[in-house]
């Protein structure tokens, strides 16, 4: 039997409508325009992708958008002053500065200089903290994606094994503490984690967040168990042509989709979900700011 694809792309599309329509109802009701401010740093071709992106999803869902490209070259104290800016605008309610920054750059200053009450990356230390002990606001995008993945198919997580794999403070880490909030036994493994199929192999539900390509195997599955996917790893394709590439996961789709209960695909499985959280998150903040209670359906 093979497993159920958990179609990430349809189930962002309906996040992204609740999204629209709270924002809908902000302006009708309070006046507020949620808004969304995004920098990047330098040229790199995928990040320029994502923050087109995010900006182009940003204003189909009637939210303002606010772009800053800076080149390569930009001093340290330049950025932090135009995060001090944003800081300071009543139209933003959300600052997303992507990484990674260039090397010149300390990414934790950028980090410390994000006011927690837009750090719609779920970046700050006071963030992470109130994730951490329930308090409402902004949750990190990929877990909080992840998650409503998990929710949708799955249900209740209650006395579940879960197995993260990958310690990231951008995904590894605050996953484990969203699945841990859902009453599941975690265990978060790595790269010096001995015995790891033997780990993964004990999970009801496996995070593979890596940025490994294919590492996670067919035979590291439990039957019946449900994968989630966060790997985006480009490879060549030469099969599509000299110089093409494609997308890969970190697990194995194709043995793996023979195991496990539930699984999601790359592409159309977490990634569209990320974006689709980072709105949703600029709605809490924009909310919160406001003094306003920031919607349930949005959040977990
Ligand atoms: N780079 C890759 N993913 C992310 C993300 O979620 N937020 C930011 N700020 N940078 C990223």
């Amino acid at each position: 039997m093979t497993a159920t694809i958990i179609d990430g792309k349809a189930f962002a599309e309906k996040l992204r409508g609740r999204v629209a329509s709270h924002v809908e109802r902000l302006k009708a009701e309070h006046g507020i325009v949620p808004g969304l401010a995004v920098v990047i740093v330098g040229e790199d071709p995928a990040s320029q992708v994502y923050v087109s992106s995010k900006a182009k999803q940003t204003v189909e869902l009637g939210m303002a958008s606010f772009k800053h490209e800076l080149p390569a070259d930009t001093p340290e104290a330049d950025l932090l002053a135009l995060v001090h800016k944003l800081n300071n605008d009543p139209q933003v309610h959300g600052i997303l500065v992507q990484m990674p920054v260039p090397d010149h750059i300390d990414p934790n200053k950028v980090i410390d200089a994000i006011s927690p009450d837009k750090d719609v990356d779920c970046f700050t230390p006071a963030n992470v903290g109130k994730v951490q002990i329930g308090l409402p606001g902004p949750v990190s995008c990929t877990p909080l994606g992840c998650l409503l993945l998990l929710r949708e198919h799955l249900g209740s997580l209650e006395g579940l094994n879960a197995v993260v794999i990958g310690r990231s403070n951008l995904v590894g880490k605050p996953m484990a503490q969203l699945l841990l909030r859902e009453n599941c036994t975690v265990t978060i493994a790595h790269s010096r984690t001995r015995d790891l199929a033997e780990v993964a192999r004990r999970a009801d539900i496996v995070v593979a967040a890596v940025g490994r390509p294919l590492m996670v195997k067919g035979d590291w599955i439990k039957p019946g168990a449900t994968v989630i996917d966060v790997g985006i790893n480009r490879v060549p394709a030469p099969e599509k042509g000299e110089g093409k590439t494609r997308l890969i996961g970190d697990v194995d789709f194709a043995a793996a989709v023979e195991v496990a209960g539930a699984i999601t695909p790359v592409p159309g499985g977490v990634g569209p979900m990320t974006i689709a959280c980072l709105l949703a998150n600029t709605v809490t903040t924009a909310s919160l700011i406001n003094g306003l209670e920031p919607p349930k359906d949005l959040t977990v």
